[in-house]
């Protein structure tokens, strides 16, 4: 098991979240501008340095890893590192998850299944062919709808992620949550956090979660579950049903003291905190100094980790965190 991870506050960092590639095929509104500079591609982690490190935080205790961007999918070498990964499962690594916009997923989802993927989170605020384009500014919605029945197909559990966006998708939570209740899948919803400049004020799109939980409640039988999943999510059983809703409130229901997570970016960049710029320059140190030099690294960058994000939605504001979600792979 090794000797763990603790941080500056006593909390055990079990689960690492590795973002493969900054770069999407989409453009959702709340999360990139149109226009958007990626990394060249010569400051990424190599595969197999990004193997390295997550095999360093196994070896610490880490039992959890999630691939996410970007969009994971886009990076080429992307199921190989989830065969090589998949090969700790059950040997340290408890799961093996993925979180995907799905457009690709159907091309991939029995590679994914067969490596040891149980199931995937796909991000789909709308289902509706019109909104879903509005949102993503280039998304076609029955690609992800085909990649969540591919990974279906492959046995793979789905969880949807849904970004509550005033006046874009708050009417279709309902109907999301009937559709997910119809076919066997989560439903977790998200409050918009500032996380780089895009091309609109958050603050215009901002739904609380509170008065959305209310509404559920009014129309679903809800029980807490208190047996979350090692993520930010609070959760609840749909009574009746095998589906679970979640609720991502860092802005109305800070979950900050119980976080068991750290990030390593796409540049081998590894981020204590979604909501700080600290971080340890992970490449380097394994470039420089090879596998002692990581592990120091690693303890050094668990150490620094911050007490709590400071997210606040305010009008006109920049935004909290200057660089975006896609780069620390949320
Ligand atoms: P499960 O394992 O299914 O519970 O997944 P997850 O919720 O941990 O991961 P997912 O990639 O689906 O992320 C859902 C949302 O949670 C994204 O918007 C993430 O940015 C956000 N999120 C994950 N970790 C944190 C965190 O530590 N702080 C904040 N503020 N948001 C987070
Ligand atoms: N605020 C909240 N969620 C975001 N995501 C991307 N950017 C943001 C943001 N600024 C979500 C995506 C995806 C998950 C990885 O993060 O919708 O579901
Ligand atoms: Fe891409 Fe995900 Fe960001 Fe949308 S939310 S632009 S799918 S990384």
């Amino acid at each position: 098991a090794g000797p763990g991870l603790i941080d500056g506050f006593g909390r055990a960092i079990r689960y690492l979240r590795i973002s493969v590639t900054d770069r999407c095929d989409l453009r959702c509104r709340y999360c990139m501008a149109e226009k958007m500079t990626f990394l060249p591609r010569s400051k990424l982690l190599a595969l197999e340095e990004i193997a390295i490190i997550a095999e360093r935080f196994i070896g610490f205790g880490v039992r959890k890893i999630r691939l996410s961007g970007g969009e994971p999918l886009v990076r080429r070498d992307v199921v190989e590192l989830v065969q090589r990964l998949g090969g700790h499962l059950g040997a340290g690594l408890d799961e093996l998850t993925m979180t995907t916009n799905a457009t690709r997923l159907a091309d991939h989802a029995m590679a994914l299944a067969d490596a040891g993927i149980r199931r995937v989170n796909v991000s789909m605020d709308s289902r509706d062919p019109e909104t879903f384009r509005y949102i993503t500014r280039h998304g076609d919605v029955t690609q992800v709808l085909d990649g969540i029945t591919a990974a279906k197909h492959a046995g793979l559990a789905v969880k949807i992620n849904m970004v509550a966006l005033k006046g874009l998708n708050e009417t279709e939570i309902a109907p999301m949550l009937d559709w997910c209740l119809a076919e066997g899948h989560d439903l977790t919803l998200i409050e918009t956090m500032p996380l780089g400049v895009v091309d609109e004020d958050r603050t215009d799109r901002f739904v609380p979660l509170t008065a959305i939980y209310e509404g559920l409640a009014d129309r679903f039988t809800l029980t807490r579950d208190a047996n979350g999943t090692g993520g930010p999510a609070r959760y609840w059983q749909v009574n009746g049903t095998a589906t679970r809703l979640g609720l991502i409130s860092p802005l109305t229901a800070n979950f900050c003291d119980g976080c068991n997570r750290v990030r390593l970016t796409t540049e081998g960049k590894l981020y204590s905190c979604l909501g700080h710029d600290d971080q340890v320059d992970l490449k380097a140190a394994l470039r420089d100094g090879g596998v002692a030099a990581l592990d120091d690294a690693i303890r050094l960058g668990i150490a620094g980790k911050p007490a709590r994000h400071d997210f606040r939605i305010e009008r006109g504001a920049a935004p909290a965190v200057a660089r975006h979600m896609s780069v620390t792979g949320g």
